[in-house]
């Protein structure tokens, strides 16, 4: 496959030297496209030597010496020959020119002419990460289906230690590898996605919360990036790092995450609902911290909002699924989950068993489907058994689709 491997002007750019050579090794054919910054930290030779091809630095070829011919409109020919463009690192600089349409270089062209996959890692100051406006432009960016690696965490050039370094290449390119092989069957779907617990306050410091890590959910997330969906993913609070190319939206409590579902719904195709949201909260947790003494106490609780049911009752024809963690009768209690929140399919699994379930690596489930069809998923990675829900989620709605016009 042909790529184009965007440098930009940040200390990391050196980096992106090992990059070239790992994308190389997996038999990519690497075009180096870099900013005028990017050469004052890395010589376009070094890329030359490792890619044995000419590096671009200039929109305009007579910069660069060259003859300018008519018919040499290069930006589209690279565009138009490339599969691919990869940008190692993004600075804060190139995320602003993309997200606002800039085309005043020949990287920043070239994104505007590039229709094919674009896979941003941004690479900067924590401050300049974190920033209301690199923030902002990330958003565009993950809203308008490119996929954005997220910086590691550790000690930065500038003396700071947080977000904002450049992943290993190595990893970087196991990524662009995985994503240049995925499947395309959920292009132009939008997949909403929970996943996690939810936490509900009892007073300024204490919550009430469950088990879920959001391991599935994040699973699921991903998996659906990666077949070319555009994935929104509410998440409660977790301790996972944010899937690739996924629009996460960051909730607490049921009420908040009931919110940014039906805030989100009309935009959505396909809704997973595989967070594990409290059903009961205080409903109006005290301001102050509650004081401990030897009395007894106890709280009052009320239902949270039925986040299933209210997307079942409004969901028109889109496709939904839920989960239902159970400790007995798995199918009777999905069927019954499923007729009563008008869901489409339930992924049904046992909490009680070791090694599957809350906070493990794998899972082992069944598919309860409207149609009337149960599908066992044997024990796998959650990743696996996410690529095997939406499998049989494609079908069903094919065969719902088949009933309907029937
Ligand atoms: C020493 C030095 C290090 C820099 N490192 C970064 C960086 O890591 N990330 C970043 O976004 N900008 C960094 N900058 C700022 C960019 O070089 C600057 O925004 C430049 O305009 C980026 O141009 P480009 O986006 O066309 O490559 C750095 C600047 C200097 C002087």
């Amino acid at each position: 496959m042909k790529i184009v491997l965007g440098v930009g002007g940040g200390i990391a750019a050196y980096k992106a030297a090992e990059l070239s050579r790992a994308l190389m090794e997996r038999d990519f054919e690497v075009q180096v496209v870099m900013t005028h910054a990017a050469e004052e930290f890395i010589r376009p030779l070094t890329f030359a030597a490792l890619t044995n091809r000419k590096v671009i630095t200039d929109l305009f070829a007579s910069r660069s010496g060259e003859e300018v011919l008519a018919s040499s409109v290069e930006h589209i020919r690279v565009a138009r020959e490339n599969q691919m463009l990869v940008v190692a690192p993004a600075t804060a600089d190139l995320l602003a020119r993309f997200a606002h349409g800039l085309a005043n270089d020949f990287l920043s062209t070239l994104y505007l002419a590039f229709t094919g996959k674009v896979i941003l890692a941004p690479a900067m100051n924590t401050e300049m990460w974190n920033h209301a406006a690199t923030r902002a432009n990330v958003e565009t960016l993950v809203g308008r289906g490119n996929i954005v690696l997220p910086p590691a965490e550790g000690s930065l050039a500038c003396g700071e230690v947080g977000a904002g370094r450049l992943p290993d290449p190595v990893w970087i390119a196991d990524a662009v590898q995985s994503l240049a092989a995925a499947r395309h069957d959920m292009d132009g779907e939008t997949v909403l996605v929970t996943a996690g617990p939810t936490q509900e306050p009892i007073d300024p410091v204490r919550y009430l919360t469950n088990r879920s890590s959001g391991k599935m959910g994040y699973a699921i997330a991903a998996a659906a990036a990666e077949r070319g969906a555009r994935v929104v993913l509410v998440s409660g609070p977790v301790n996972l790092p944010e899937p690739f190319g996924v629009q996460v939206v960051r909730v607490r409590s049921a009420v908040e995450m009931r919110n940014a579902v039906m805030a989100k719904l009309p935009e959505s195709t396909i809704i997973v609902k595989a967070a594990a949201v409290a059903d009961y909260h205080v409903a109006n947790p005290p301001k102050q911290k509650i004081k401990k003494t030897p009395a007894r106490l106890s709280l009052e609780l009320d239902p949270t909002p039925d986040i299933l049911a209210e997307v079942g009752r409004n969901k028109g024809d889109r496709l939904l699924i839920g989960f239902a963690a159970e400790t007995t009768a798995l199918v009777e209690e999905a069927r019954r989950k499923m007729a009563s929140k008008n869901a489409d399919m339930v992924v049904a699994n046992l909490v009680n068993q070791e090694g599957t379930g809350f906070e493990s690596d794998e899972n082992e489930v069944t598919l309860v489907m409207r149609t009337g069809e149960a599908v066992q998923v044997p024990r796998a990675s959650k990743k696996i058994v996410a690529g095997r829900i939406f499998d049989q989620a494609l079908k069903l709605r094919l065969a719902l689709h088949a009933l309907h016009d029937a």
